[in-house]
């Protein structure tokens, strides 16, 4: 069987950078709060007109030029977002387009802020079964037009920022000497928690999908249950590395770099505390970016990379946990 290797990666994040002190403009908060709660100083939001397919593509871009390779080598596209920019088709046809590349595939991912480590798990799998040799897999947010900057949304506005990642997988020959694998995934969904951090409206379920009425009572924006989800992540977050880690046949000691998403510096200290990881074992942005749910791991991993934090042959762990609950982990010999 073929093996997979990461060849390039790439990120945008948009220019425009919005501090703590500037959301006190709209809601009542405080850059104190927002640090202590959750690490995070400052977030891109993007200017209007942007769309998810202009970071899309520059992130995507940037990945194809950093493997080497033109996008008409390109075989599928695997997309993770939950702010596509239209309601359908998804983003992945728009990025096609935008790429200029030929009517190649292009599959949409829904899994939030667990959407990258789904799309690693699915392309790897695709290239392992000889289905496709080359795959770009992108995971772009625009999140700064969902928000309820009043201060009913305050708990999840502080949070969350713009931005995409991508990352182009494709087949190698283990006989070229090449150590360069996504050794194992794992993925998990628990839909009883569906409540717990979700954005209803528009609701093809309810006649209409959506009204003034429902629109009044804020329903079209994102709601989370902040304890409830930290309590989940710590716990989802550690069960899925060990799972990875297990299924190699690999100890923690081994990990080179933990590339979590970036939900919350209070998450990702204290997973990083249970498994007893040196700070040097663990990307964090999250300062910088906010929470980009499925833009935030390959955004983290292009800066990785760019930093000299990986080099061929290291070990990797990209792991996530988010709305769902879904979860997961993927383990790579970079
Ligand atoms: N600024 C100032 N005060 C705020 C605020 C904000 N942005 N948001 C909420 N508050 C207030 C609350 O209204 C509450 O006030 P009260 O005590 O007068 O009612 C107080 O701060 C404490 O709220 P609480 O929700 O108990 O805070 P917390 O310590 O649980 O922290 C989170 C809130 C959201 C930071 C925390 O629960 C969290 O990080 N959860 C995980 C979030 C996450 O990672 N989501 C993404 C997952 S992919």
């Amino acid at each position: 069987m073929t093996n997979v290797a990461i060849i390039g990666t790439g990120h945008h994040v948009p220019e425009r950078v919005v501090t703590n002190e500037e959301l006190k403009q709209w809601m009542d908060t405080s850059d104190e709060w927002i640090r202590e709660r959750s690490g995070i100083s400052e977030r891109r939001w993007v200017t209007p007109g942007t769309t998810t397919d202009d970071m899309a593509h520059a992130a995507a871009r940037m990945a194809i030029d950093d493997a080497g390779i033109e996008a008409s080598e390109l075989d599928m596209i695997v997309f993770a977002t939950i702010n596509p920019d239209h309601f359908f088709p998804g983003n992945g046809v728009l990025l096609q387009k935008s790429l200029g590349v030929d009517t190649i595939g292009a599959l949409d991912i829904r899994n939030q802020c667990t959407g990258f480590v789904y799309g690693v798990a699915t392309a790897a799998a695709y290239i392992k079964s000889g289905l496709y040799r080359t795959v770009l897999v992108v995971g772009a947010e625009l999140q700064s037009s969902s928000l309820d900057l009043s201060d009913r949304g305050r708990d999840i506005s502080v949070l969350f920022g713009d931005g995409a990642g991508a990352a182009i997988l494709q087949a190698v020959d283990p006989e070229s000497g090449s150590t360069s694998d996504v050794l194992a995934s794992s993925l998990h969904s628990q839909g009883e928690n569906a409540r717990e951090l979700w954005c209803e409206l528009p609701a093809g379920c309810l006649p209409g999908r959506i009204t003034p009425e429902l629109m009044a009572e804020g329903r079209h924006f994102p709601l989370m249950n902040g304890r409830a989800v930290f309590k989940h992540a710590v716990i989802r977050f550690c069960q899925a590395i060990d799972e990875v880690l297990e299924k190699a046949g690999v100890t923690r000691d081994e990990i080179k770099l933990v590339v979590p998403h970036q939900a919350n510096l209070r998450i990702t200290e204290a997973v990083a505390k249970r498994f007893e990881l040196r700070p040097e074992q663990v990307f964090s942005n999250i300062q910088r970016y906010g929470n980009t749910t499925a833009a935030s791991i390959p955004i983290a991993l292009s800066e990785a990379v760019r930093e000299g934090r990986l080099v061929r042959g290291d070990l990797v762990v990209l792991v996530a946990f988010g709305s769902g609950f879904t979860w997961g982990a993927n383990l790579i010999r970079w």
